[in-house]
C-alpha cells in the first residue's frame, strides 16, 4: 500500500497524486460567450452534478500568469454556459479545445464545430454534444489565489434523440460513450464509458 500525507508535500505533487486517483471524471465541455460575442469553448474535470438542486460544481484554475481563463472571466460577465457531455466521437475535438489561446480566439471556430442557438441563454451549443445543459450562474466560491469554485443552476436539458429511450424519459448509458478524464501524467489520460451494468434495490446478503 502507498501511502501520501498530501499535507506535506507541494501543491504540484498533490495535484499529480489525487487526480491520477479521482478516476474516472466526468468532462464538462463548455462554451461561453465575450462581451464582443466570441464564443469559448474549453474542458473540466473538476466537475460534478448535483441534483437537487439541479446544480453542476466546476473548478476553475487560473492561468500561469494568475489572470483567469476565459471561461471564467465570461462566466463573471455574463453569467451564463452551456455544460455539455461529450462522446468518443468527439475526443479529439474535446481535447484540442483545451489549447491556451487569446480570448478573440473561438475554439469552437477554430475547431469547425455546427453549433445551434440555445433556448434561455445567449451562449450557444453544441450540435454534436449528445448532451447540452443550458446554465446560469449562482455563485463562486473562492478557494485560495489558483482556483475557484462555481456553481450553476441548470435551467434547460438538450439529449440527442440516439440516446434516449422514450419510454423512460431519459437518457439511457448503455446507447452511448461518454468520456472520462483519467489521469494526467502517467498511463491513459482519457477514458470513455465501456461495460455497463444494471442492478435492482441494494440488499445485504
Ligand atoms: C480533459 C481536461 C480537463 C480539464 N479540467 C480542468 C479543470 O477542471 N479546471 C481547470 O481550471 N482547467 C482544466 N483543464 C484545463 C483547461 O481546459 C484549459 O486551461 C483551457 O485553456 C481553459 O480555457 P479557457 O481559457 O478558454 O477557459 C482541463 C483540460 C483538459 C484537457
Amino acid at each position: 500500500m502507498i501511502t501520501r500525507d498530501l499535507a506535506a508535500l507541494p501543491k504540484r505533487d498533490v495535484y499529480r497524486i489525487l487526480s491520477s486517483l479521482v478516476i474516472p471524471r466526468p468532462i464538462a465541455w463548455v462554451t461561453t460567450v465575450d462581451g464582443s460575442g466570441v464564443v469559448n469553448l474549453a474542458p473540466f474535470s473538476s466537475f460534478m452534478g448535483i441534483f437537487g438542486p439541479p446544480m453542476l460544481a466546476l473548478t476553475l484554475g487560473r492561468r500561469k500568469d494568475g489572470s483567469l481563463k476565459d471561461t471564467h472571466r465570461n462566466l463573471k460577465e455574463r453569467g451564463e454556459a452551456v455544460v455539455h457531455l461529450a462522446d468518443l466521437p468527439l475526443l479529439e475535438a474535446l481535447h484540442a479545445s483545451a489549447a491556451e489561446v487569446g480570448p478573440d480566439i473561438s475554439e469552437v471556430e477554430q475547431l469547425g464545430l455546427a453549433t445551434g442557438a440555445s433556448l434561455r441563454i445567449t451562449p450557444p451549443r453544441l450540435l454534436d454534444a449528445p448532451v447540452a445543459l443550458e446554465c446560469r450562474l449562482n455563485r463562486e466560491l473562492d478557494l485560495g489565489p489558483a482556483s475557484t469554485l462555481v456553481l450553476l443552476d441548470v435551467l434547460v436539458a438538450h439529449a440527442a434523440d440516439r440516446i434516449w429511450s422514450a419510454d423512460e424519459d431519459s437518457a439511457d448509458a448503455s446507447l452511448w460513450t461518454p468520456l472520462a478524464r483519467l489521469a494526467s501524467v502517467v498511463g491513459p489520460n482519457y477514458g470513455a464509458l465501456g461495460q455497463t451494468f444494471r442492478l435492482g434495490t441494494p440488499e445485504l446478503p
